[in-house]
């Protein structure tokens, strides 16, 4: 399975907080960026770079920056922008590519509401982030625009992921590699996660 499970003491820490029934909706937000910074850090460890010469205090130094286009990061709307501070903690000059979905709740199918991509997708790595992995049924329905729309180096962070989203991903899309802090038990009836977060977009936004 194309899932890197990131057991980080730091992060295990972190996601048993967020897990609390009376998390406040200021620690929900702080906790989930925290942990996206982590995650972060892992999914861009095999980054490209190139050497480069410039002055230094002592005359001419080698160093290294970031090769290529900048990232883009894809925040799915709206629990996603819960995620992207943290992101954009490790790589400011990101560039954010929006897309909107919300899931049916009797269906779970995923409706489109916006797309607002980055120019030059296909030179670009797009790091995908939401909250919540569940079906799987917005990830693949993003992955798919984002293939659409000419990117080719996809990644996803996620806070928490349910195996059967993480298979229907893996099956879909077996060249995006996915990072989470957890992958969890299983789905409810209703397609929650187990042990899960609840709904992460009302506790990240106070609207439960
Ligand atoms: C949640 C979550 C994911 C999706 C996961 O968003 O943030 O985008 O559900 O479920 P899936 O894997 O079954 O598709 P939601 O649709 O509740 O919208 P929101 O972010 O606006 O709260
Ligand atoms: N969306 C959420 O916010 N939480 C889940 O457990 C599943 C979908």
């Amino acid at each position: 399975m194309n899932i890197q499970e990131i057991r980080h003491p730091l992060i295990r820490h972190k996601l048993g907080l967020m897990r609390r029934n009376d998390i406040s909706t200021k620690n929900f937000r702080e906790l989930a960026q925290e942990i996206a910074a982590l995650l972060t850090y892992e999914a861009t460890k095999d980054m490209p770079v190139e050497s480069h010469a410039i002055d230094g205090w002592c005359g001419k130094v080698e160093v290294e920056k970031l090769a290529g286009k900048k990232i883009t990061v894809v925040p799915i709307l709206r629990a996603g922008l819960g995620m992207l501070d943290g992101v954009l903690s490790l790589i400011p000059s990101a560039k954010v590519s929006m897309i909107g979905l919300v899931r049916n709740e009797e269906t779970l199918e995923a409706d489109t509401y916006l797309q607002k991509l980055v120019n030059e997708l296909h030179q670009r790595r797009a790091l995908i982030i939401d909250p919540m992995l569940a079906t799987g049924g917005s990830m693949i329905a993003t992955i798919d625009m984002l293939k659409r729309a000419g990117a080719h180096e996809i990644r996803a962070l996620v806070l928490v992921a349910a195996p059967e989203g993480v298979k229907r991903v893996n099956e879909a899309h077996p060249d995006v590699e996915i990072f989470t802090a957890s992958v969890d038990q299983r789905l409810n009836e209703h397609g929650y996660i187990i042990p899960g977060l609840g709904d992460a977009g009302d506790k990240i936004f106070g609207t439960r």
